[in-house]
């Protein structure tokens, strides 16, 4: 599999859960724009070859990174919901990635990310035709009435949370995108849009601290991280 692999980053959001003016892959952690950080795991990553950012509109505050270790970094415009984010993101990607070739998904607000686990993601997700870094679920689940009261307790086993980076096959991602935008399914990731069309995604187990930055106290959680992994 030598075809180049390109990332295609979601980072149209407002960041409505952080708050502020200023979007949240925008803010700064550890002295730098949020998403600079993701940025540069995934292009620092040997078998990465390019980045293709998905902006908002009117974006003021993307900082125009356009090579970032040596590979480009394209940008596109994102749509309403995550999910015409990412269909806008496959669709501008190069015609060198073709519909065979394998196409990886990662939010911009996921700076934690690890090397070694987009590595198992590749080795693991290939043969598989595609899959996503999760884990399994750790603590009790419980599902909440109306008053928040725990109503009931439910089987943890075979239950995952799922991280990014997703990856899939351009032509087969991007169909099952179109499809579920046609049904009005708003997926809530690549996965979920690949079950619809009848695939199975291998969940491939990645580290807990692939956070994704959603709320103000993230940003100290991700520093933290960050700064361990150096
Ligand atoms: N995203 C996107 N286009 C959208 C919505 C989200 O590209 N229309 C991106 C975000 O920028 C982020 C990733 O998808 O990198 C994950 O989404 P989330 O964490 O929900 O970010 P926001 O939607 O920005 O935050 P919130 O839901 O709190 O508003
Ligand atoms: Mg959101």
């Amino acid at each position: 599999m030598n075809a180049p692999l390109w990332c295609v980053v979601p980072a149209a959001g407002r960041g409505t859960r952080v708050g502020g003016s200023i979007p949240k892959q925008y803010l700064p952690l550890a002295g730098r724009p949020l998403i600079l950080h993701t940025l540069e795991r995934l292009a620092s990553h040997p078998r990465i070859a390019g980045l293709m950012v998905v902006l908002g509109d009117n974006d003021a505050h993307w900082p125009g990174a356009d090579l970032l270790y040596g590979k480009p970094v394209l940008t596109t415009l994102g749509g309403a919901e995550r999910c015409d984010s990412v269909l806008a993101g496959v669709r501008a990607l190069p015609p060198e990635v073709s519909d065979d070739g394998f196409v990886l998904v990662h939010d911009a607000a996921r700076p934690c990310v690890r090397e070694g686990d987009i590595t198992r993601l590749l080795d693991l997700g290939m043969p598989a035709g595609g899959g996503l870094l999760g884990a399994p679920l750790r603590d009790t689940l419980k599902r909440a009435d109306d008053a928040g009261r725990s109503e009931v307790t439910e089987p943890r086993d075979h239950r995952w949370r799922a991280f990014t980076p997703q990856m899939f096959r351009r032509g087969e991602l991007s169909a099952a995108l179109q499809v579920a935008y046609a049904a009005g399914v708003t997926v809530s990731d690549e996965a979920m849009a690949m079950e619809r069309a009848g695939f199975a995604p291998l969940l491939v187990e990645g580290a807990e601290d692939n956070i994704k930055v959603t709320t103000a106290t993230d940003f100290a959680l991700a520093e933290f991280l960050l700064s361990r992994m150096k």
